[in-house]
């Protein structure tokens, strides 16, 4: 991190603290350590939903691909060299792809180890904030695509509010433009056993995740604090359909940074991070209002995660 990021990184942590309902932004879970935790977290056997995901776009690879079409400029927020997105461009065959992803050597490992996987695919990456406005130069092929479609797997989206979500999808929709669409992938709602056990994994790798952060405090900000008077906790809110994850103090204890110091009794909590799940009804009602509506759903074999294919509302 440069000076300017711890700047703002101790800005948005005296903010969240500052506030009744404690909280950190959860980008801030993914420095080096945090991106390498995360990476095992989706191997653990307790988090369904990645298997859940290369599962669907196994079982239906080939409707995907007919949903999508050929010669579409296939747009994917965030980089993948994974095995989700050879499936998509194999099935597919776009007329270009291009990855967004705001960390450089994320992008250039996947476009490296996709170039020599699809030697004839044009990659067109993008080094960028997809949260941000994407400026439309950026995506120009000439000759053009038949159309766009936007790739979000992994259910991201869950991470965003409601709100949030519905403003994302918004933005989207305006990217993909006439004719174009979005593949979204979209963790379904089950039991809260299922759920609890996911985001607080019996091999303790999303627990390291998240106290991760109190480590980054410390190191990247010269906080003062103990780590070890605070543990994990994931919690289902029902009401809100979502999983909370947590910091929870186990004894009273204290936070200082930048000469600011934030008491915590036991129990007091530090949210770090959101996982809303939806039915196919709910993300269908969702959608309503963006400028995109639901053409097909796809459920993996267990029915544990979905993949929506929308059209936006434009016609060409
Ligand atoms: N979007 C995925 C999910 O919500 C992955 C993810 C994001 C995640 N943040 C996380 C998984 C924190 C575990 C913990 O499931």
């Amino acid at each position: 991190m440069n000076q300017q990021e711890k700047l703002h990184f101790a800005d948005d942590v005296i903010e969240g603290l500052s506030a009744s309902h404690r909280s950190i932004p959860c980008k801030y879970l993914y420095d080096e350590r945090g991106s390498e935790l995360f990476e095992g977290i989706c191997d653990t056997e307790d988090y369904y939903v990645t298997r859940a995901d290369i599962a669907l776009h196994e079982a239906h690879r080939d409707e995907i691909a007919e949903a999508v079409g050929p010669n579409a400029h296939i747009i994917e927020f965030g980089s993948g060299a994974g095995i989700k997105i050879r499936i998509i461009l194999e099935a597919t065959h776009p007329r270009a792809y291009t990855p967004i992803e705001i960390s450089g050597e994320a992008l250039a490992q996947s476009v490296e180890a996709l170039s020599e996987q699809f030697p004839d695919l044009e990659i067109r990456p993008l080094q960028a904030d997809y949260t941000k406005p994407v400026p439309d130069e950026a995506l120009t092929l000439d000759p053009p695509a038949r159309h766009r479609v936007v790739y979000f797997p992994g259910s991201t989206i869950s991470n965003f509010t409601h709100t949030e979500a519905h403003e994302f999808l918004t933005r989207m929709a305006r990217i993909a433009g006439p004719g174009g669409g979005v593949l979204i992938g979209v963790d379904l709602i089950k039991p809260i056993e299922r759920l609890e056990r996911a985001y607080d994994d019996s091999d303790g790798v999303t627990a390291a995740f998240n106290t991760n952060l109190l480590r980054r405090l410390e190191s990247d900000l010269d906080a003062t604090l103990e780590r070890d008077a605070f543990e994990h906790r994931a919690i289902y809110n029902e009401d809100r359909q979502r999983i909370e994850m947590h910091l929870v103090a186990t004894r009273p204890t204290k936070i200082e940074l930048d000469g600011k110091r934030f008491d915590f009794d036991t129990g007091d909590s530090i949210h770090t991070e959101n996982s809303h799940k939806y039915s196919i009804e709910g993300f269908r009602a969702l959608v309503k209002g963006t400028g995109l509506h639901p053409v097909t759903t796809w459920t993996d074999p267990d029915r544990l995660f979905s993949m929506h294919y929308l059209e936006t509302d434009l016609t060409p």
